[in-house]
């Protein structure tokens, strides 16, 4: 190094590449208030805050069949996510907005696509066809691989279950009532695990539809 350098110290770049502990200092406050920058303001931003005209939270029975696709993994082939290319929006349809996830406590846009994306199935196929599908995907898609789910018409769904998972979500914002979730479960009575899944995929990105 140049005499010139070593002698210039007082508080110039080489102070800082030399000395290991003030760069991690600095690289931490960087990264920091660089992702904060980025992160705060969707917080009081409308478009991500706000749901879209005609969103409504989901039903108690949407949304236990909306567990019944965490629980049974779907969103390990499933993304929710239509992004903003051509070649997207013509296979699904609109992209996705974040005011169409606000009541998604957690989203499930995910990004692990073996099978299409769902997010504007809703509406595409009839509810017998989507049962006989998730009973066994190969009898109506011969070349399919997805998994066959023959237990969820088996399985009745326990009525009391919706509930304290809608007071829980009000908790968070999604705006239930008090008669909603009342009548929560008499709405879940006799049905089953099929029926509560189907009822989930049926409203899947239909605000925007
Ligand atoms: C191992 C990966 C895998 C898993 C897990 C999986 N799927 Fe699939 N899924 C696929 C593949 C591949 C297709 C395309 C072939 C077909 O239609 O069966 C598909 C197709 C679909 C379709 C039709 C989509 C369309 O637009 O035609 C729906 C609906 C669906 N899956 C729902 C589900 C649900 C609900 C679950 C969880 C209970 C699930 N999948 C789990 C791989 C998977």
């Amino acid at each position: 190094m140049s005499n010139e350098q070593t002698t210039s110290k007082g508080f110039s770049h080489e102070r800082i590449e030399t000395n290991n502990f003030l760069m991690i200092i600095l690289i931490v406050l960087v990264v920091a208030v660089g992702g904060l920058v980025e992160i705060v303001p969707l917080f009081f931003q409308k478009s991500t805050t706000e749901p879209v005209a005609g969103l409504k939270p989901y039903t108690a029975t949407q949304l236990i069949g909306r567990d019944v696709y965490l629980r049974e993994g779907c969103y390990n082939c499933h993304s929710q996510m239509i992004r903003p290319f051509r070649a997207e929006t013509l296979r699904y349809g609109h992209y996705s907005v974040a005011g169409e996830f606000v009541y998604d406590h957690p989203f499930q846009w995910g990004s692990k696509r073996t099978g299409p994306d769902l997010h504007r199935v809703g509406g595409k196929y009839s509810d017998e066809w989507h049962r006989v599908h998730l009973n066994n995907p190969r009898d109506v898609v011969p070349e399919s691989n997805m998994p066959a789910y023959p237990w969820l018409q088996a399985t009745t769904v326990d009525p009391s279950d919706a509930a304290p998972r809608m007071r829980a979500l009000r908790k968070v914002g999604v705006p239930y009532t008090d008669d909603e979730i009342n009548a929560a479960p008499e709405e879940l009575k006799g049905k089953t695990e099929m029926d509560a899944l189907v009822a989930y995929l049926q409203v899947m990105g239909r605000a925007l539809k």
